[in-house]
């Protein structure tokens, strides 16, 4: 009994899928086929996939490149729609679209410059939402309404300079939200002095948040939010955010306007940070003593390409390396930095990546403890002079020397030296001139002088005659 109860249960369910599939292949022919643009390139390309585990039919429409307005969409979208691509269009305004099994829709480089109230209500199972490289410049308060199950939304490279008070609060999985490039968000009431996440109504639970070249000098984020990741590339900031949730695991401060890197940089932050990009800074010339301390949790460090930098203290990594048993990566590539003190030789040891590419080193016998180093670093001796070009690899230990004497000593010589040979030739010179004393004698009428007196007599012989 039970099983003929299954069997016919089966049945009508086959039954149904098929019925379902007919109407389906009407619907996707209209959506991506329609009468007005068959037979034209403004037409979608649907891709039919069966998406494993439970091999559920999935649909991705492709509607890219096709210089489509909002006016050529219709409003419901075929069954088992999975993905809609419309990038690349000339839409001007976000379409009212309706679909239950829509995941992720794709509206970035379109001309929107307003995102209106409620455009994505019957999209609410929406996972995916990218608008970004549009020109947008406001968003109305409910325009993200019912879109509870979002994970990511991306509105990067735009123009948004008022963000409404509670925007996100709908979304209420949040997971991803990128504001990048949105060059004067700072304009933004509130943005950066009132705390991010309740300004705005940022779900609690947020993993990573993007706010490259927002023009900002300060954030304030809630210390326990378990953000793991975040962006701070290209601001305006002079120092570390006021506050920032201590387990983050991922931070890029880059292209930053930090004079110096110290420990008061790093105090709120923890064992969790595994990777930190301190990179393309135009002010940084000085990583000071201890500035990683709580860092212990550490994989990565990069400092590339901050130009300024030229010093790194030895003891920046605090005394103990053992502190940091994670630490694999360095990077310091293009920085100016041309001495490491032999102190961060255990530090430097436990690296599998440490680039030293286009450093100016001082390849003496204060770095010659960098022989030591199996990996491969790319540096480069700029001075001394003699050994400038040569690699760290190839150059030969014994040429890493240092003079004995400092170099004001060999200085001092040769300038006692010279004064010397002065004193000597001003002495011989002296000595040669026969005139001393300033008294000038008129030369003496030697009897061979051709000025010797002559005396005129007569001939005495003639008198004896
Ligand atoms: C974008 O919109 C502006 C006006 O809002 C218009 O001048 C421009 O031509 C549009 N660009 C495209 C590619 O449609
Ligand atoms: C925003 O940043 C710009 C520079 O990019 C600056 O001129 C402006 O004063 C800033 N505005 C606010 C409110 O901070
Ligand atoms: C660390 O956080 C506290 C508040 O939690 C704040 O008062 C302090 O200024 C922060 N320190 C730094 C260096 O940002
Ligand atoms: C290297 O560091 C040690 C300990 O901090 C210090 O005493 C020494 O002067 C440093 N060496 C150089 C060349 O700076």
């Amino acid at each position: 009994m039970f099983f003929w109860h299954l069997c016919f249960f089966t049945l009508t369910l086959v039954f149904a899928f098929t019925k379902a599939e007919a109407i389906d292949e009407n619907e996707i022919e209209r959506f991506c086929y329609p009468e007005q643009h068959k037979n034209t390139r403004q037409s979608c390309e649907c891709n039919n996939e069966n998406a494993p585990p439970w091999g559920i039919r999935a649909i991705n429409i492709d509607c890219s490149y096709k210089n489509l307005k909002t006016a050529d969409f219709s409003e419901a979208l075929p069954l088992y729609v999975n993905t809609l691509d419309l990038s690349w269009n000339s839409i001007d305004l976000v379409p009212t679209l309706a679909s239950d099994s829509l995941r992720v829709l794709n509206i970035m480089h379109n001309n929107i410059t307003t995102v209106t109230n409620k455009k994505f209500v019957k999209v609410t199972n929406l996972r995916e939402l990218y608008l970004n490289w549009n020109s947008i410049q406001s968003i109305e308060l409910n325009a993200f309404d019912e879109l509870a199950h979002l994970h990511v939304l991306d509105l990067s490279h735009n123009n948004l300079h008022a963000l409404a008070l509670q925007l996100f609060r709908p979304l209420l999985v949040l997971d991803t939200l990128n504001l990048s490039w949105n060059r004067h968000l700072n304009q933004t009431e509130g943005i950066q002095e009132r705390d991010f996440y309740r300004t705005f109504g940022v779900y609690s639970k947020l993993r990573i948040l993007r706010l490259q070249a927002c023009s900002l000098t300060d954030l304030l984020l809630p210390e326990k939010a378990p953000l793991a990741e975040l962006d701070l590339r290209s601001n305006r900031l002079e120092k570390m955010p006021t506050q920032l949730p201590s387990t983050l695991v991922k931070l890029d401060i880059s292209g930053n306007l930090f004079h110096t890197f110290s420990a008061a940089m790093t105090a709120n932050l923890s064992a969790s940070l595994s990777e930190l990009y301190v990179e393309d800074m135009p002010r940084l010339h000085f990583v000071e003593d201890n500035a990683f301390l709580p860092l212990t949790g550490l994989q990565k460090v990069s400092f590339q390409n901050s130009r300024r930098l030229t010093e790194f203290s030895g003891r920046a990594f605090g005394d103990e390396a053992s502190r940091f048993p994670e630490l694999r990566t360095l990077i310091f590539r293009g920085t100016s930095v041309g001495f490491f003190n032999a102190t961060l030789a255990p530090i430097f040891k436990q690296l599998t990546e440490l680039d030293l590419n286009g450093m100016p080193l001082v390849c003496d016998c204060e770095l010659v403890w960098m022989k030591g180093l199996i990996v491969e670093t790319n540096g480069r001796c700029f001075n001394p002079s003699r050994l400038r070009g040569e690699s760290l690899t190839t150059a030969e230990k014994s040429d890493f020397s240092c003079a004995h004497w400092p170099h004001w000593v060999g200085g001092l010589f040769i300038f006692g030296l010279i004064l010397l040979c002065a004193a000597g030739i001003y002495a011989i010179v002296m000595c040669l001139r026969p005139n001393r004393g300033g008294v000038t004698l008129r030369r003496k009428v030697g009897s061979g002088s051709p000025y010797a007196r002559v005396t005129i007599e007569p001939n005495r012989q003639e008198n004896y005659y």
